[in-house]
C-alpha cells in the first residue's frame, strides 16, 4: 500500500493531536506533534533565562538544542537534550510563551528543516499550524481542522480536570483566542488553510467521528 503524507492543521484545542495520534496508529505510521517541539524550545528558553525577545539568541539556542519524538503508550513521549519534557511542556507557562518564539524567521526554518527530514520518507502524519502550507506543501492529503472556541476551551478544561489540573474556563477561552491571533497574525508562515486542505468543522463531533472521516479521506488516496 502507498505510505502518504498527511498534514493536519488547525487553532488550539481543535483535537488535532488526539486524532492525528489515532489515524498515525491505525495506519503503523509516524506520529510528529510539531507543536511539541516549538514547546520544547520555549521550555529551554525559560530554563536557561533566555530572553524571548532575542531572537537570534532563540535560534542559537535552538541549534544547540536535541528535540527526540518517541512513540509510546500514550501517545508521544518528548525529550530534551535527553530529559523527558512531556509534561513539563504542557504548563501554563510554556503554553503562554510559545506564540512568542514561533513567531520567529530562523526559529522557523531551524524547526522546518527537521520537520521536512522527518517527512521525506513518507507514511507520516504531522499536525500543527503550516504543515500543509509550509512544512509539507504536496501532502498527498491536508485536513484542517476547525471548532468554535467555546468548545475548544470546554475541551481543555474537560481534559484539566480529567488530568487533575486547575482550571478555569474563561481564562482558557482567552488564553486561546490570544494564542489563535497571534499564530494567525504573525508575518512568517501563519496559521492558514492551505487552498487545498479539506475543512473539518468538529465543533459538534466526537474524536470517533473525526478519525472516521479521515480515514475515509485516507483510503480514497492509497
Ligand atoms: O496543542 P495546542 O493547540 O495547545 O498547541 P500546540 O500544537 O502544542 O502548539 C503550540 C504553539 O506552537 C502554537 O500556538 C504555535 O505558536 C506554535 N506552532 C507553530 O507555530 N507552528 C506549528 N507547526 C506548530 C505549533
Ligand atoms: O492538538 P490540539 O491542540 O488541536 O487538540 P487536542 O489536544 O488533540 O484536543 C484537545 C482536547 O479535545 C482533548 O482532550 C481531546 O480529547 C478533546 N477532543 C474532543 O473532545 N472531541 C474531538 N472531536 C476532538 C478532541
Amino acid at each position: 500500500m502507498k505510505k502518504i503524507r498527511i498534514a493536519i492543521d488547525g487553532p488550539a484545542a481543535a483535537g488535532k493531536s488526539t486524532v492525528a495520534k489515532i489515524i498515525a496508529e491505525k495506519l503503523s505510521y509516524i506520529y510528529i506533534d510539531t507543536g511539541a517541539m516549538y514547546r520544547s524550545l520555549t521550555y529551554k528558553a525559560l530554563q536557561n533565562r533566555v530572553s524571548l525577545d532575542n531572537e537570534h539568541a532563540l535560534a542559537e539556542l535552538l541549534l544547540d538544542t536535541e528535540i527526540k519524538l518517541v512513540a509510546s503508550e500514550n501517545g508521544q513521549s518528548v525529550f530534551v537534550d535527553g530529559m523527558n519534557v512531556t509534561n513539563a511542556i504542557r504548563e501554563a507557562e510554556v503554553t503562554n510563551s510559545v506564540s512568542i518564539v514561533s513567531k520567529y524567521r530562523s526559529v522557523r526554518e531551524e524547526m522546518v528543516r527537521r520537520q521536512k527530514d522527518f517527512a521525506k520518507n513518507g507514511g507520516i502524519v504531522m499536525d500543527g499550524r503550516d504543515i500543509g502550507t509550509h512544512v509539507i506543501p504536496n501532502a498527498e492529503l491536508k485536513i484542517f481542522l476547525l471548532a468554535s472556541v467555546d468548545e475548544r476551551a470546554e475541551r481543555r478544561h474537560a481534559e484539566n480536570i480529567s488530568k487533575g489540573f486547575p482550571s478555569d474556563l474563561n481564562k482558557l477561552k482567552e488564553e486561546i483566542e490570544l494564542r489563535d491571533k497571534l499564530d494567525s497574525e504573525r508575518e512568517v508562515a501563519p496559521l492558514r488553510k492551505a487552498e487545498d486542505a479539506i475543512e473539518l468543522d468538529t465543533t459538534s463531533l466526537s474524536i470517533g467521528e473525526v478519525v472516521d472521516k479521515i480515514m475515509h479521506l485516507v483510503l480514497e488516496r492509497i
